[in-house]
């Protein structure tokens, strides 16, 4: 069952990680609603995770990604797939860390105080189904160490929930 007074340990990335993905399986394991999910998901990722200032969703639709729930400031609602650092994610279908957002060329600043980005896609039987996009306001902030966990955490978040099945 899911324990809002969890504290998470992220002095060690993967301890906090770990305790993350336990407590998000639990959030997210009597629900199968995608949106849902994705504002539970959103809502616990950015309550957990220390130095973030946007932690959300874009879903597919057609060849454009639209923003869905999400924590942090309002942001941009369509990025066409190929542009900016989420286009980028979907494109490729894999995850990116920009570990300064500057220097990425396409990058699209929905908040002027993000600093690095992370973004996994969210793939599912071959399908991409949208991306989930973490911001922070200090450059450096994410590796390959948090990439993993969260295509870790985005495979919970696929896992739970039933995409075409809202009505
Ligand atoms: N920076 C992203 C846009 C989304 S916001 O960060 C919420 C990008 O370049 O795709």
């Amino acid at each position: 069952m899911y324990d809002s007074s969890t504290q998470f340990d992220f002095r060690d990335p993967h301890v906090g990680y770990a305790q993350l993905a336990e407590a998000l399986g639990a959030l997210l394991s009597d629900e199968h609603d995608p949106i849902a999910n994705a504002a539970n998901t959103a809502a616990l990722l950015f309550a957990a995770l220390p130095e973030i200032n946007w932690a959300g969703f874009y879903f597919a639709r057609g060849r454009e990604l639209v923003v869905g729930p999400f924590q942090g400031k309002p942001a941009c609602v369509r990025i066409p797939f190929g542009r900016g650092v989420c286009g980028a994610a979907a494109e490729r279908r894999a995850a990116i860390v920009v570990p300064d957002v500057q220097t990425f060329a396409d990058h699209i600043a929905c908040d002027a105080a993000s600093r690095s980005e992370v973004v996994v896609p969210l793939i599912e039987r071959q399908s991409l189904l949208g991306v989930l996009d973490l911001d922070s306001p200090r450059s450096g902030r994410f590796g390959e160490v948090d990439a993993r966990a969260l295509e870790r955490i985005a495979g919970i978040y696929l896992g739970a929930s039933r995409f075409g099945a809202e009505r």
